[in-house]
């Protein structure tokens, strides 16, 4: 085991207030406030924790702290108390001790936060699973619950616990919860009908009229508004910073975790109701004929709805509000109660129903944590119980919580002592007896069976005859004088007996933490506790179920005239089953401390936290802890902790950790008085002894920083100059290399340079030479050659003429010429004038000739061919290429014409001796026969007729009989129109005014179109006395018709008509040819 850390590290201040030094109450307070001021609110004094309330949260209790706090040991890390927490539970379930956490201090120094904390820090590290976390919960939920019903806020504490509380906490042999059981201790009941200024009531209440639903509230009869309520205070009903309806909602959700029935819920609920109820009851005196003063309840309505809550008849418990029986010996006696006793009575039932109700929640709470199961369980108990209390007014509750302090304190010393003696014997050190104040004489005083004051309290409560507090004192005065810790203005000790700062109706208790004035006002009352039998007999015979099983004592079957036993002997059978039971246990203490009165943060009273460490007897749980040695550690650690300081162990020591520890010692020279060797640990008894070795280790540690400062900074130098040494032979190197290389391209270059001028100018000087000598060759050639010529033409001159060459040439020329012209003849194409065939030319410079000889060639070849016409075919020539003129490219119909002859007498009409009256009448020759469609001018259907063309006329004749229809004189034909499509449609148009004209123009159409209107246009042309005739293509023209214009027009037509031309009659004006597209 290795400990890397100690609580000795970084502190502020002193951490554990054993090794103060020097020991007194200022350095103590101051050592408080540093750490206050610097966040630390936990502070050791051994194993005990203090701890201080800083009234704000502080970032100290996450999840990573409980991490770092677990399985580590107590004096590892700085105080918390998670270490104490930690601490506890390891013990439990490593080493099965029970643990107990006692939670001490004065209201709202902490302690029910501390408790809570432990709570939630066990709950953290113990296991885990589905049945452990639910008991977990139930354990966590209870808490809600009780706070609900018995804190409230008061001056000191806005949730301050109005009553004790120990809780055992019950494991398995695996550190598992099982679950639990909670004693509660003195409720303060008196709150419930009557709070000190600026407190309220217990918190159920307010939560309840502001938590509860409207429905909820009207079942129990109750209005949201506080001010209805006698019972609750109205100067602090809310307070700032508690939202009392969700807190409401969080008891109902607690209740219902921890396994509360929903008709119970409701029950406790009514009861809470019924009390509030009860407040409000008032009484009125009446005075009766034998003189007594009677008490009548005011306003019987609240007494109505409170016993219809409780289920109790009204009558029952108005009796019991007026009238008091006391039974003694078989006789019972009446008496009416007169109104302070009523009020009285009243008062106490309340205080009853809440309390006996209070006491029942935590039953019920035990009956669902109950662990399971019979085998023994490891406990831990946690007590969060009030602490000792010193107001200017102290009373019986006082007296009873400062009593129980004082045992606590006892307990602590006892066991303290106990463990430090333990530890003692454990370790084999010799034990010195220690001087304490041991504070027994004052538990006696006060709990003594034969003359302590609770005794004599109710020896007094029982005696007969009048008693009053005041005989009560008288008692006290009698009996405990001679007490060293009891003072009275009337002591017999006589040293107190001029003691005037003492009033008459008062006591004064030395206790261990101060002194105590206590008023005996109500000690009496408060110790009886009485509630009238008439009234609990009433609640028994209520129809509830809750209220019958909290008023036993009202079953008239078991009526017991023995009394009830008082509130001071309760507590004291109490406090001793407590006591028993903590003394089973091994104690963790928790002292909480108050730093300021205001619940203020960063405020540290001094004199303020003075008072409670004195009272909590802190300076003599450090003296107890000092008395014999300050400080103790396990060999190892210590070891570990302080090898560096001796040669010998460090850096490792080989053998046992104890005998390390011994040479360790002996080295360093430390009195032999000043430790003690104990079996596992050794024993320093001086804090001073301590702060010596802590100030050797922290020198020592300075020394081997810079050991290790010295050896890291000369390592770290060496690295670098060798680095920088390797880098500089790198650079060196690598800058020769480089440097070299440039001198040796220089040189390279300047070799290359000279020896290429050198090469140069010896090439240069070899072309030269060689150039020199072809040039010889050359001229040596040519002068040879010349010479040659001049020699061979000398010699053969005589032989060749002067113009041979010309000759040749002309010759040659010829040659080809005649080739080329037989070639041709061989090769002419055919006679036809449409033969495009020529022979291709033979040479380029015959190119002129060839197309010359190609062009007369034809126009020879045409003259030939017109030679062979006769004079008729000359003559339909001559007609066609008029026609060509005319209609080519101007009329669609014209290329289908080119290839029909123009026949002229398609009718053969001389020959027809049908005809033979109609060619006798036109005595002319007839030029053109044919059967023509005339236009009918109404409907555009034509009607064949017989068109007849001579030199001088047109004439139209029927085509059956041939009678003669019109005659028309070509000169009267002004002009013919015709489409521009492929239609045979054409008009004759006659001059205006002619005779002919009278009966209007001709719309024919024919096959021989082309042919009749070339004719027309012939006959015009060749007659010296006629002007030409008009032909007008066009696809609109205008015919006269008798009278009127009519318009023809010639439109594309549409597929749907066919392939023929039809005509039809639009409307007067407009005659419309659809022709078919030509395709
Ligand atoms: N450790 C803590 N951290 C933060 N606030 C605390 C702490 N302990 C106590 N308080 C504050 O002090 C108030 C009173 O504490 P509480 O435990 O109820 O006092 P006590 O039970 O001693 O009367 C709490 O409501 C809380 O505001
Ligand atoms: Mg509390």
């Amino acid at each position: 085991m290795e400990v890397k850390t100690s609580l000795l590290d970084n502190m502020i201040g002193v951490g554990d207030m054993v090794l103060l030094e020097p020991l007194t109450e200022d350095s103590f307070l101051e050592n408080l406030k540093k750490r206050f001021d610097h966040n630390e609110i936990y502070t050791y004094i051994g194993s005990v924790v203090i701890s201080l309330n800083p009234y704000r949260s502080l970032p100290i209790y996450t999840p990573d702290k409980v991490e770092e706090y677990r399985n580590r040991n107590f004096y590892e890390l700085s105080p918390h108390i998670y270490a104490l927490a930690d601490e506890a539970y390891r013990s439990l379930r490593d080493q099965d001790k029970d643990q107990c956490i006692l939670i001490t201090g004065e209201s709202g120094a902490g302690k029910t936060e501390a408790s809570k904390l432990v709570m939630s820090y066990v709950a953290a590290v113990c296991g885990k699973g589905q049945e452990v976390n639910k008991v977990k919960e139930q354990l966590l939920q209870s808490n809600p619950v009780l706070e609900a019903f018995g804190n409230a806020k008061t001056v000191r504490n806005d949730n301050s616990s109005r009553f004790g509380k120990y809780m055992d906490i019950e494991f398995d042999f695996k550190g598992d919860p099982l679950g639990g059981v909670i004693s509660n201790y003195l409720l303060e009941k008196s709150r419930v009908v009557k709070q000190p200024r600026g407190e309220r009531n217990f918190h159920i209440f307010y939560q309840l009229l502001s938590g509860a639903s409207d429905d909820t509230l009207k079942k129990l009869k109750l209005e949201r508004d506080f001010s209805k309520y006698n019972y609750l205070s109205l100067d602090s009903a809310t307070v700032s910073g508690l939202d009392d309806a969700a807190n409401f909602r969080t008891v109902r959700n607690a209740m219902q975790i921890v396994g509360f029935m929903e008709d119970e819920m409701e029950s406790v609920l009514e009861l809470v109701a019924a009390v509030l109820k009860l407040g409000n009851i008032e009484f009125k005196p009446e005075s009766r004929c034998n003189g007594m003063d009677e008490s009548r309840i005011k306003d019987k309505n609240d007494l109505k709805e409170m016993c219809e809550l409780l289920g109790t008849e009204q009558s029952v418990l108005e009796r019991a509000f007026s009238y008091r029986t006391v039974e003694a010996k078989m006789e019972k006696v009446s008496t009416t109660l007169n109104v302070a006793q009523a009020y009285y009575a009243r008062d106490a039932l309340a205080k009853n129903l809440y309390s006996r109700l209070f006491s029942w929640l935590v039953t019920r709470i035990n009956e669902s944590i109950k662990a399971q199961g019979k085998t023994r369980h490891k406990v831990m108990g946690v007590l969060d119980i009030y602490g000792f209390e010193i107001f200017e007014d102290n009373s019986f509750e006082q007296f009873i919580i400062n009593y129980c302090n004082e045992k606590l304190q006892q307990i602590f010393i006892e066991l303290t002592l106990r463990e430090e003696q333990e530890e003692y014997i454990r370790e084999g050190i010799e034990w010195t007896n220690i001087e304490y104040f041991n504070n027994a004489v004052i538990c006696d005083l006060i709990e003594n069976n034969q003359n302590g004051i609770l005794a004599m309290l109710d020896e007094e409560c029982l005696r007969p005859g009048t008693v009053t507090d005041e005989t009560f004192l008288d008692k006290l005065n009698t009996i405990c004088a001679d007490h060293q810790h009891f003072e009275s203005r009337l002591s017999k000790n006589s040293k107190f007996l001029n003691d005037h700062s003492l009033p008459h109706n008062c006591f004064r208790i030395q206790h261990y933490a101060g002194k105590v004035l206590y008023r005996v006002e109500g000690f009496v009352d408060k110790n009886n506790d009485l509630l009238y039998r008439d009234l609990s007999q009433a609640m028994y015979k209520a129809n509830h179920s809750l209220i019958k099983q909290l008023f036993p004592e009202g079953n008239p079957a078991k009526v017991n005239l023995k009394r009830p036993p008082t509130a001071g002997f309760q507590f004291k059978a109490s406090v001793g089953t407590l006591m028993s039971n903590l003394q089973t246990k091994n104690p963790n203490y928790i002292r909480c401390i108050k730093p300021n009165d205001k619940k203020a943060s960063h405020v540290f009273n001094g004199s303020l936290v003075c008072h409670q460490a004195r009272y909590l007897g802190l300076m003599e749980n450090i003296r107890v802890r000092r008395a014999g040695y300050a400080f103790r550690q396990a060999y190892e650690p210590c070891l570990e902790r302080y090898k560096m300081l001796c040669k010998n162990t460090w850096p490792h020591w080989k053998g046992p950790a104890r005998q390390g520890v011994e040479v360790l010692m002996t080295d360093l020279q430390v009195p032999a008085e000043e430790f003690s060797y104990g079996r596992s640990k050794i024993f320093i008894r001086n804090p001073r002894t301590l702060f010596f070795l802590e100030e050797k280790r922290k020198q020592c540690l300075e020394d081997l920083a810079a050991l290790i400062q010295k050896i890291y900074r000369g390592w770290k130098c060496r690295s670098h100059f060798l680095l920088l040494k390797k880098s500089q032979v790198v650079v060196a190197s690598w800058y020769r290399r480089y440097a070299q290389q440039k001198k040796y391209q220089k040189i390279k270059h300047a070799t290359t340079m000279v020896q290429s001028y050198t090469r140069g100018w010896q090439a240069r000087k070899l072309l030269r030479e060689l150039k020199y000598q072809k040039k010889c060759e050359e001229a040596v050639t040519t002068i040879t050659a010349f010479w040659h010529g001049t020699q061979i033409r000398r010699e053969y001159r005589k032989f060749f003429r002067a113009n041979a060459g010309k000759k040749i040439y002309n010759f040659t020329i010829q040659r080809i010429m005649q080739k080329y012209f037989l070639g041709l003849k061989s090769k002419l194409p055919s006679m036809s004038p449409i033969d495009k065939t020529w022979p291709a030319r033979p040479y380029s410079f015959l190119d002129g000739v060839h197309a010359e000889l190609r062009r007369i060639f034809h126009l020879w070849r045409c003259k030939k061919y017109r030679s062979q016409f006769t004079e008729e075919k000359k003559a339909v020539y001559e007609e066609k290429l008029e026609a060509s003129e005319l209609f080519k490219d101007k009329k669609a119909l014209y290329p289908s014409s080119v290839r029909q002859p123009f026949k002229g007498d398609y009718l053969e009409i001389s020959k027809n001796p049908k005809y033979q009256k109609l060619s006798s009448a036109v005595d002319e020759k007839i030029l053109l026969a044919d059967v023509v469609n005339k236009i009918n001018r109404a409907n555009g259907k034509g009607s064949s007729r017989l068109f007849l063309l001579t030199k001088k006329n047109v004439v139209l004749a029927d085509q059956k009989t041939g009678q003669l229809k019109a005659n028309v004189p070509l000169t009267d034909l002004a002009s013919v129109s015709t489409s521009t499509q492929t239609d045979g449609f054409f008009a004759l148009k006659l001059k205006e005014g002619s005779p002919s004209a009278i009966k209007g123009d001709f719309l024919l159409s024919s096959d021989h179109l082309i042919e009749i209107i070339t004719k027309l246009h012939r006959i015009g042309s060749m007659a010296a006395d006629r002007e030409k005739l008009n032909i007008d293509i066009s696809d609109e023209f205008l015919v006269q018709f008798k009278q009127d214009k009519v318009c023809v027009k010639f439109i594309q037509g549409s597929p749907k008509n066919g392939n023929s031309v039809s005509c039809k009659r639009k409307n007067n004006r407009l005659l419309e040819v659809s022709v078919p597209a030509s395709s």
